[in-house]
């Protein structure tokens, strides 16, 4: 058993409270490599925000779980290194699934978790949440739950159609499960195909899709049962367009790609939504300089040449969300 503690992690209890009393967000980055690592501390340092770097199941399965755990350990010293002396860094769970791997996740030194039930009913939800919030609290690991189903493919759950959060069931389903922060569905998804075609409108004069609104009613109502309690977003990359025709443009296919509009995220900071997520405008940011790069170096072959462009390509991607979108800048 390992302590986030010892590893100079925190979790999100003091971070979230702060955050929905300030009226930003903080930004909740997913990692798989050292490269969006690197450029995850960078932006944090440069920008002086708190950040939660998150590892999904995908990601524990690509990278392998130990390695991402000393990755974060590394993330702290890093950014001590940058000269960044106290770095507010969580190393979060994303979608985790089961009891047994957000207790594995606790054990080896995660200091925040996600249990997502989402998709059980309401009852199994609660008991399995309730679960994890037990273990994790002994050790002072904060938990997220869910609430909702998002459209889109979350990890293994599939799910064609959103089922948005209902109100009514939030205060129930917060008391009893005594999860510290709750995700909810509000019209977001996950990927880079949030809407198809038919669920936008074009806009007359650069033909690009303009997605429908996300819920805010319906996340003022939860606002409202719930005052003050951090309210998680999942599914918020933006989808920039540049990088989306950059990847087009060097050989790459993504017809139609798109996302949350970047408006609707800093309004949402505003509200009781203090938590992030982002991974696929990150992974934009590294296929459209990778792309580019080789197209444009076509015998270069040292992973080194193309990978610095791709790092430095996320890490001015996470500075304008931090500084731009989500307003978590400037308050270590
Ligand atoms: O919500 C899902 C995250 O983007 C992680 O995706 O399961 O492909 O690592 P992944
Ligand atoms: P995006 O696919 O919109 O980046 O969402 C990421 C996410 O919600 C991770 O949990
Ligand atoms: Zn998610």
């Amino acid at each position: 058993m390992v302590s986030y503690k010892e590893l100079g992690l925190v979790n999100t209890r003091e971070m979230f409270a702060k955050a929905v009393k300030g009226g930003y967000a903080i930004p909740a980055f997913n990692f798989n490599t050292m490269e969006q690592m690197q450029a995850i501390v960078q932006a944090a340092v440069e920008t002086k925000s708190p950040v939660i770097m998150q590892v999904s199941k995908g990601a524990r399965n690509y990278a392998n779980a130990t390695i991402l755990r000393y990755m974060a350990q590394g993330a702290v010293e890093y950014a001590k290194e940058l000269g960044c002396a106290n770095p507010q860094i969580v190393l979060h769970l994303d979608h985790g699934d089961t009891f047994e791997l957000c207790k594995d996740c606790i054990d080896m030194g995660f200091s925040s978790v996600m249990i997502d039930g989402s998709s059980l009913p309401y009852e199994e939800n609660i008991a399995l949440a309730k679960k994890v919030v037990d273990y994790a609290h002994q050790y002072d690991v904060t938990v997220e739950a869910e609430l909702g189903v998002l459209a889109g493919v979350e990890d293994e759950v599939s799910s064609a159609v959103s089922h948005y959060t209902k109100p009514e069931e939030v205060i129930d389903f917060s008391q009893r499960t005594g999860c510290d922060s709750l995700a909810i569905s509000i019209g977001t998804s996950h990927g880079a195909y949030k809407f198809t075609p038919a669920q936008c409108t074009r806009d007359p004069k650069t033909g690009k899709l303009v997605p429908p609104p996300l819920a805010f009613d319906i996340l003022h109502e939860i606002e409202k049962k719930l005052p003050g309690f951090p309210i998680v977003l999942h599914g918020s990359s933006s989808v920039p367009q540049d990088e989306v025709d950059t990847i087009n443009q060097y050989g790459g296919k993504l017809p139609d790609a798109v996302g949350i509009p970047e408006e609707q995220l800093r309004e949402a900071s505003k509200s009781a939504v203090c938590k992030i997520n982002i991974d696929s405008d990150s992974r934009l940011a590294m296929t459209a300089a990778i792309r580019k790069y080789l197209a444009e170096n076509p015998s270069h072959f040292d992973p080194r040449q193309y990978l610095k462009p791709a790092r430095e390509n996320m890490k001015k991607m996470y500075i304008h969300k931090i500084v731009n979108v989500l307003g978590s800048n400037d308050k270590l």
